[in-house]
């Protein structure tokens, strides 16, 4: 089996690289990634001389080089990692969430009508279906749920989920989403919520809270959405979505204050700043199809989770010190200098 894996130098496609090549070493996997900002080789780089595995510098928008590289791997499935996936980034640039996230779907797509494919999967997000208020916690996501997005980046993730629904039902592409909750885990980026305070916190610099901090999302260890994934596009139906989370809803204050307890440092290093625009205030999936029809079940409790992630960070800084002394100083500056 040959797998185009697409945004494979990022948080959840690395993580699901090594799942795959350790879970099937017959398997082949051909990472496509255009090493954005949030893309980075050295997560890699303990695949990179594995014979089952290339990495190819590529940008899903670049059509000719996409067809190119299915004329010369015939992959048998594709899942589409690769995206612009932050919400502040959005907010503050929507176009390029729009360039890679709807017109890049539509590329890769295109090059599995063109030279065949057995899978096409979009690892999709929550988000696209907006939020749920806090007061209703007997409400949930279902795959039924309609699409009502909040922010540029969920409205970008949005229109790629319908133009993929689109392409099965108009040219029969054999297609399937995944839409899952906020993930957690070894190389997240440092600018979302959980790597950014583990790290601030072990530099003793404030904890820049959005609000009162009283939003909910629903996290999952990023293995567990890697196993999810690997099950959809083995056994999962064409043309169905599946909603992937593990009921683990938790308040970003309460995770915060949980990482200073974690690692020994005082509350009062909590600073709230000027909210979010148009921040949604709970998401919660409802796992129950992917649970009956394919039989996944979250592995990894949050509290056991969270200790590993945050052990994870301590015992990488070689990871994440060259990534926070770049580029990123000056969008911490323009994020949080002035909130
Ligand atoms: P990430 O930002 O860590 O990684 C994205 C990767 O895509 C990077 O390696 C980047 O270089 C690459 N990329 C970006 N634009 C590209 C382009 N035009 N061509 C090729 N590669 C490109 O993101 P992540 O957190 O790993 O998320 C991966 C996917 O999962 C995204 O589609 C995201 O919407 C979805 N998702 C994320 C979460 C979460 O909690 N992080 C939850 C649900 C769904
Ligand atoms: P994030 O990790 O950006 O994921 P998403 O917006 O996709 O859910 O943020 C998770 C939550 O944490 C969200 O409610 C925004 C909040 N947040 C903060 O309070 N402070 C921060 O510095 C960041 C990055 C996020």
């Amino acid at each position: 089996m040959n797998i185009i894996v697409t945004g494979g130098a990022g948080f959840i496609g690395s993580n699901f690289i090594f799942h795959m090549l350790k879970t099937y070493p017959d398997y082949r996997i051909i990472c496509l990634d255009k090493l954005t900002y949030a893309g980075n080789l050295s997560t890699l780089k303990t695949v990179m001389d594995n014979p089952n595995f290339r990495f190819v510098k590529l940008d899903i928008c670049d059509r000719e080089g996409v067809y190119k590289l299915f004329e010369e791997e015939h992959p048998d499935i594709v899942v589409n990692f690769a995206a612009e996936s932050h919400v502040d980034r959005s907010i503050e640039n929507p176009s390029v969430f729009l360039e890679t996230n709807i017109m890049g779907t539509s590329v890769l797509m295109d090059a599995c009508r063109k030279y065949g494919i057995r899978r096409y999967h979009q690892v999709s997000t929550d988000e696209v279906y907006g939020d749920l208020p806090l007061d209703r916690p007997d409400l949930f996501f279902t795959e039924e749920t309609p699409i009502h997005t909040s922010s540029p980046y969920s409205s970008s993730k949005a229109g790629a989920d319908l133009l993929v629904l689109a392409y099965h039902r108009t040219y029969g592409l054999p297609v399937t989403i995944s839409r899952c909750s906020n993930n957690y885990g070894p190389y997240h980026f440092p600018e979302k919520l959980i790597p950014l305070m583990v790290i601030n916190a072990l530099h003793d610099k404030p904890l820049p809270v959005y609000g009162e901090g009283l939003n909910v999302r629903d996290w999952l260890y990023v293995e567990d959405h890697c196993r999810a994934i690997d099950l959809i596009i083995h056994k999962g139906t064409v043309g169905e979505v599946y909603n992937v989370g593990g009921h683990n809803e938790m308040k970003n204050i309460d995770i915060v204050k949980l990482i200073c307890k974690e690692l020994g440092k005082p509350e009062t290093l909590i600073t709230h700043v000027t909210d979010r625009k148009g921040h949604d205030m709970r998401y919660a999936i409802d796992p129950t199809k992917i649970h009956n029809e394919l039989g996944w079940l979250p592995e990894t409790k949050f509290a056991d989770g969270i200790k590993k992630t945050i052990r994870w960070y301590l015992d990488n800084e070689d990871w994440w010190q060259p990534i926070i002394s770049g580029e990123y100083q000056n969008y911490y500056e323009q994020m949080y200098g002035n909130r």
